[in-house]
């Protein structure tokens, strides 16, 4: 399942499931590009796989900017040569409000990061994919994309709308063999898990509760979604586009009970 010497972006990797994927791909031993709004955390992350033996490169990114995004896809692709993989892993959680009461802003902010980024990194990737002769982009959603709490319509909304940009980017690559999947992961436990918790009343009560609520009885870690998306980048899911690998623990099957 080796990526070796293939060039992967990874947005929003200087932290949580970002940095769990970077730190893996760079280990199975792609050039990673850790495309970044938090520059000392995508300094840190690009310095720590380079002292493992990794090739790492950090671009300072804001994925809600087209000129952003174009600019370090171009410098990606000059510092490496070609380009075979994009992870749109950045993503923010907003504040929890209901759609009644919700800020214009407040709804464009999360999709022009979740869902608006990852159209810009997508649109400025592929053309280098087709040079490259093939390529894999994984979108990074959410079980929200399937179920939702109430508070978060932006969210859930941008997740469901990455679901389907990913399909609809599968079918017009495809003959490009260019695939194009989503990874839906559980709760993870990251900083946005934290942020998110935080803005819970019932908070103590579900930090104890995700535990029981997955069948596998645990919340998920980086290295858990890392390992799936490793696979889906890799020649090993060549027949594989455009589905949604819930990666949860079990957490979405259950409808009711024990
Ligand atoms: N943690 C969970 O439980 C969970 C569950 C399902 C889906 N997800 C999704 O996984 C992805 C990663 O989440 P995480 O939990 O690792 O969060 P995190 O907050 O730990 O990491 C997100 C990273 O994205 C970066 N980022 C934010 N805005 C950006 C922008 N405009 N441009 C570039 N980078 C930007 C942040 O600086 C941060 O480093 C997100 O898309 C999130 O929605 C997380």
């Amino acid at each position: 399942m080796s990526l070796k010497d293939r060039t992967v972006i990874v947005t929003g990797a200087g932290s949580g499931i970002g940095r769990g994927i970077a730190e893996l791909l760079a280990a199975d031993g792609a050039r990673v590009v850790i495309a970044e709004i938090h520059e000392h955390n995508g300094a840190a992350v690009a310095e720590e796989i380079r002292r493992q033996g990794g090739v790492a490169e950090f671009i300072p990114t804001d994925v809600a900017s087209e000129a952003s995004v174009n600019a370090m896809v171009s410098q990606a692709v000059a510092r490496f040569g070609s380009l075979y993989g994009l992870v749109n892993n950045a993503g923010i959680a907003g504040s929890q409000c209901e759609a009644e009461a919700m800020p214009t802003e407040e709804w464009d902010r999360v999709h022009a990061v979740n869902l608006r980024g990852a159209f810009f990194c997508a649109r400025a990737a592929i053309p280098h994919m087709k040079r490259f002769g093939k390529g894999s982009i994984v979108n990074i959603a959410s079980v929200h994309a399937q179920f939702s709490f109430a508070g978060w319509a932006h969210y859930d909304s941008s997740k469901g709308g990455l679901v389907s940009l990913t399909r609809t980017l599968a079918l017009e690559n495809g003959p490009h063999q260019i695939r194009v999947n989503t990874i839906s992961p559980g709760y993870i436990d990251t900083p946005l898990w934290d942020a998110w918790l935080a803005q819970q009343p019932d908070a103590a009560e579900i930090e104890a509760g995700t535990r029981s609520w997955h069948p596998l009885r645990r919340r998920g870690t980086p290295a858990d979604i890392a390992k799936a998306a490793r696979f889906l980048l890799s020649d090993d899911s060549e027949w594989i586009t455009g589905i949604n690998l819930v990666v949860d623990g079990g957490l979405s099957i259950r409808y009711f009970g024990r």
